[in-house]
């Protein structure tokens, strides 16, 4: 049985990686599976949250008393989590939104042609960072997937997008990050590291987060 740790709050939940089309048959992805951001959304159900996930396209089944909000480009997550963010007390972005997108999307699909092509891409807008800059009193958790200098990083990050706590994830490590079911995570807050997760469960990293969050969160 859940802990009612997160009883009647709303936590909107981000997973997956965003999809970003070049044409009626091509896209742009990444390697995100959605497993964090699913976890975090099971747990902060069990904890007695009402749950909205808003994921990319997955594999995985929906978890069970979620609201799950489809979408696909970084401008459709966009949408559908800033029309949400007032109304919402936890925010997580555990997706791996595009940084880039095509800057014109084909209506037809595109012909084999000349020996080479250049696809030009434009920048996508930083959800995170406008939630860090509109905020008020929500709660809100960023994630910094990096290969290198991860403590660094995460903490320029965390800054930079105004958030409360960020989930560093060294990808490079075995058994951490993109697609696996297990993760190994340094979180940080603005004053510095406060809790090192060694390689577990995604469902223990992610039960672990939200105690932190629920300890830290403005309890009205
Ligand atoms: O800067 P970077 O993309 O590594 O930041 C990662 C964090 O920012 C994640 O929490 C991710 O969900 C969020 N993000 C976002 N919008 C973007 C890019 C990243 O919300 N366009």
């Amino acid at each position: 049985a859940g802990n009612g740790l997160l009883q009647g709050q709303r936590v909107l939940v981000t997973a997956g990686g965003t999809v970003e089309r070049i044409d009626p048959v091509r896209y742009i992805t990444n390697d995100s599976s959605g497993k964090m951001g699913y976890a975090i959304a099971e747990e902060a159900v069990r904890m007695g949250a009402s749950v909205t996930l808003v994921t990319g396209p997955t594999a995985l089944p929906a978890p069970e008393g979620v609201e799950i909000i489809p979408v696909q480009s970084a401008l459709d997550m966009r949408e559908a989590v800033m029309s949400r963010m007032n109304t919402s007390q936890l925010i997580i972005k555990a997706a791996a939104v595009a940084d880039y997108r095509p800057a014109v999307v084909a209506e037809q699909k595109m012909k084999k042609k000349a020996d080479s092509l250049t696809l030009e891409l434009v920048k996508n807008p930083d959800i995170l960072q406008e939630i860090g800059t509109l905020k008020k009193d929500q709660f809100v958790i960023g994630f910094a997937a990096e290969t290198e200098r991860l403590d660094e990083h995460a903490l320029e990050k965390l800054k930079r997008k105004n958030c409360d706590l960020i989930v560093g994830n060294d990808v490079s490590q075995e058994g951490a990050g993109f697609s696996g079911d297990t993760n190994a995570v340094r979180i940080f807050d603005r004053n510095g590291l406060v809790e090192a997760l060694p390689l577990q469960s995604k469902k223990d990293v992610a039960r672990r987060l939200l105690e932190l969050a629920a300890g830290r969160m403005k309890t009205t």
